[in-house]
C-alpha cells in the first residue's frame, strides 16, 4: 500500500484480544504506527489524546459500541477516516454507520488483503484531501497577495469556493453510492431480496442526484451569455405559477400570485429570471417539509412590484412563506457556500445559481427570515 512520505497512525479498537494482536502485526508490518484500545471508551480517550489519521473499529462492542464511537469521532474530527469491522448479521448496524459517514467496511473473518486495500484507500483519500487543502491555502494566500487586482482575485475566490463546495457535494454522493453498492453486494451474497430492493432504491436516489448535479453544474458554468428580451415582468412569474400550482396543491400549500398592475417592459433573459424565481418558490415550498399538517395554513405568495430607489426604477420579485424560517448558521452562509439542509434531496446550488443570474442582470437579492415564522426572499432587477 502507498504510504506516501509520512507515517500514518491507525487506532484499532476491538474487544477481542486475538484480533487486536493479528491486525497490529499486519498493520505495523505494512508501515503504520498502530495504537490499540480494547473498548469504545478507551478508544475515544486515545483518539482525543493522539488524533490518529485512521480508526478501525469493531461495530459491536460492550459499552460504547462502534457506531457511537464513529459518531463521536466524526463530531470531533469530520475528516478522520473510520473503517468498521462487521460480523455476519450486522447489516442493520452497518447501514446505520453509513449515515455517520463510515469510510469502509471489512468483514470478519478479516482477510489481510481486504484490510490492506481498505486502509490503502483511506490513505489515498487523506493525502488527496491534504493536497486539496494545501492547494486551497496556496490559493488563498495568492489572492491575499494580489489584493489590488480586485477583479482577478474575486474570480479566483469564487472558483476556490466553488471547488470547495462542490467537493463536499460530490463526497456526499460518493458516500451514498458506496453505501448502496455495499447493501447490493450484501443482498447478492446472501440472496436477500430486501437488501437488494433497499440497495437499489438508494442507488436510484443517488443516480438522480448526480444527474441533477451535472445539470446544475452546466447551468452554473454557463458563462454569462444572457439572451435579453423585452418582456412584461409578470411573464416569468406567471410561468412559475402555472408550473408549480399542481405541486402546491399536492403539498397543501395556498400558493398565490400578485402580478404588477402597471404596464411595464424590462430587458431580461426570460428563462434565467424564470429559473431564479422558480428556485425561490421551490425553496419556499420546501420550507414546510417536516411540519405536520396541523400547524396551520401553509402560504406562499409571489409578488411582482416596482420600486424607485436613487432615481432608478427596479422590478421586484418577492417570495414570502410562513414555513420554517432559517437558523442563523444557515442564513449566514446562504450565498457563500453550497449549503443545503435537505440531505440527499438538495444540492445547495439553487441559491448560488439564482444569485449568479441576478448578478448578471446587475440586480440584487436579499432575504429576511425568522426561525419558526417564515422567510421573504426578494430579487430586484433594474427596470431601465
Ligand atoms: N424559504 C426558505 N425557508 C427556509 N429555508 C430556506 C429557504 N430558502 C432557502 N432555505 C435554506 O437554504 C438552503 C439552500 O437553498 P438552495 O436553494 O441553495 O439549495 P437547496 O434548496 O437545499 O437544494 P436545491 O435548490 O439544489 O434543490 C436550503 O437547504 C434551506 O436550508
Ligand atoms: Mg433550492
Amino acid at each position: 500500500m502507498d504510504n506516501q512520505d509520512r507515517i500514518y497512525t491507525i487506532l484499532l479498537v476491538d474487544d477481542e484480544e486475538g484480533i487486536r494482536n493479528v491486525l497490529n502485526i499486519t498493520l505495523t508490518h505494512a508501515g503504520f504506527k498502530v495504537l490499540l484500545a480494547p473498548d469504545g471508551d478507551r478508544g475515544l480517550a486515545v483518539f482525543r489524546d493522539r488524533k490518529p489519521d485512521i480508526v478501525i473499529t469493531d461495530i459491536k462492542m460492550p459499552g460504547i459500541d462502534g457506531i457511537e464511537l464513529l459518531r463521536e469521532i466524526k463530531q470531533i474530527s469530520p475528516d478522520t477516516e473510520v473503517i468498521m469491522i462487521t460480523g455476519h448479521g450486522d447489516m442493520d448496524l452497518a447501514v446505520k454507520s453509513l449515515q455517520y459517514e463510515a469510510a469502509d467496511f471489512i468483514t470478519k473473518p478479516i482477510d489481510s488483503e481486504e484490510l490492506e486495500t481498505s486502509v490503502g484507500k483511506a490513505v489515498d483519500r487523506i493525502s488527496i484531501n491534504a493536497r486539496i487543502k494545501s492547494y486551497m491555502d496556496g490559493l488563498e494566500s495568492l489572492i491575499r497577495e494580489k489584493d489590488r487586482k480586485i477583479d482577478e482575485s474575486e474570480s479566483l475566490v469564487t472558483i476556490g469556493q466553488t471547488v470547495a463546495g462542490m467537493s463536499h457535494v460530490i463526497k456526499n454522493i460518493a458516500g451514498g453510492l458506496k453505501g448502496s453498492s455495499f447493501i447490493l453486494e450484501q443482498g447478492i451474497e446472501n440472496e436477500n431480496r430486501e437488501y437488494l430492493v433497499k440497495g437499489w432504491e438508494m442507488m436510484k436516489g443517488n443516480i438522480d442526484k448526480i444527474t441533477n448535479l451535472s445539470l446544475d453544474l452546466l447551468n452554473y458554468a454557463k458563462t454569462s451569455r444572457l439572451k435579453p428580451d423585452r418582456i412584461n415582468p409578470n411573464v416569468p412569474a406567471e410561468e412559475v405559477m402555472a408550473l408549480l400550482t399542481p405541486r402546491a396543491a399536492a403539498q397543501d400549500i395556498r400558493f398565490s400570485i400578485r402580478p404588477l398592475e402597471t404596464e411595464l417592459q424590462i430587458s431580461v433573459d426570460q428563462t434565467a429570471i424564470y429559473n431564479a424565481v422558480f428556485n425561490l418558490v421551490t425553496n419556499a415550498f420546501d420550507s414546510f417539509a417536516g411540519q405536520g399538517k396541523s400547524s396551520g395554513e401553509r402560504r406562499v405568495d409571489l409578488e411582482v412590484d416596482v420600486e424607485k430607489n436613487n432615481g432608478n426604477n427596479w422590478v421586484l420579485y418577492r417570495v414570502r412563506d410562513n414555513g420554517a424560517g432559517m437558523e442563523k448558521g444557515v442564513s449566514d452562509l446562504l450565498f457563500k457556500e453550497f449549503i443545503t439542509t435537505k440531505g440527499t434531496h438538495g444540492t445547495g446550488f439553487g441559491l448560488m445559481t439564482t444569485r449568479k443570474i441576478i448578478d448578471e442582470h446587475k440586480g440584487g437579492i436579499s432575504f429576511e427570515t425568522q426561525k419558526g415564522k417564515g422567510s421573504v426572499f426578494s430579487i430586484r432587477i433594474p427596470a431601465g
